[in-house]
């Protein structure tokens, strides 16, 4: 049985005065706890300024994720951040390919394999996002797309590494738009990810990896994505910024 798994994504936003406003509202609402007493999984990844403030705040109660990485231990990269550092806060996820890095900060998927496997040797959860533009959607090539980043993305990795990795499928159509694809869509290539996952490695493995959809998942729609048969759960941006609406995530899946 895959566990269901909400995952926010704050992308820039919230500084860590504001990160602590919300992980104390999240707190008094006893949110960990609601999630914990229905087997579900939930946190957010956050700004990487945020990160200690935030899990200072939440200890293990919600997952606190890194939004990026490098995959080196250290080195002149300006303006990165290494797993060594995740580890020393006690980070154990990391999102790693998020369409807006792939398209602004030049990550390839060839870079996310990267980043996976070295996340992987140092005990921490990547979860990977794959997703296809409105043109190649318009066109009718989602699949053979989506498939050619899930194979780079995992690239090398044995049976034991692939069933620890997280997908989230976020066509970026549907990124913030507001133009959320439809459950159909969205389960029809979250299947056909699971069917890739499959040739790669086996039934077996392909059934333990959870598999996320992402772009305007709201509290009024997070319940019938969560009732696909191969969407595991939500990687939630806007909806996940205010503490109100993160906690009607859960709510409606329950
Ligand atoms: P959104 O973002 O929910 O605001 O569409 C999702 C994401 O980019 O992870």
């Amino acid at each position: 049985m895959r566990r269901k798994l909400l995952l926010g994504n704050w992308k820039m936003n919230k500084t860590p005065s504001e990160a602590l406003e919300f992980c104390n509202a999240a707190k008094e609402m006893g949110l960990a706890k609601l999630a914990r007493a229905n087997k579900v999984d939930m946190g957010v990844c956050v700004p990487a300024v945020d990160l200690q403030v935030v899990k200072k705040s939440l200890k293990n109660s919600l997952i606190v994720g890194a939004e990026n990485c490098h995959w080196l231990d250290h080195g002149a990269y300006t303006g990165e951040v290494s797993i060594p550092m995740l580890k020393e806060l006690n980070i154990g996820w990391c999102l790693i390919g998020h369409s807006e890095r792939r398209e602004y900060d030049n990550e390839t998927s060839e870079k996310c394999n990267l980043k996976i496997k070295a996340l992987l040797a140092n005990g921490l959860v990547p979860v990977y996002c794959c997703g296809e533009s409105e043109a190649t959607y318009d066109a009718g090539n989602t699949k053979s797309f989506v498939e050619e980043q899930i194979i780079a993305g995992f690239k090398d990795l044995s049976e034991e590494e692939a069933a620890k990795v997280v997908i989230a499928y976020e066509p970026i159509w549907a990124i913030g738009t507001g133009k959320n694809a439809s459950e159909e869509i969205a389960e029809d290539i979250c299947g056909f990810i699971r069917k890739v996952l499959k040739k790669l490695y086996g039934a077996k493995v392909a059934n333990k990896i959870r598999i996320l959809y992402g772009g305007s998942v709201k509290p009024a729609s997070v319940k019938g994505y969560l009732s696909q048969k191969d969407i595991d759960g939500a990687l939630v941006g806007g909806a996940s910024l205010d503490v109100n609406s993160y906690k009607q995530l859960l709510t409606a899946i329950l």
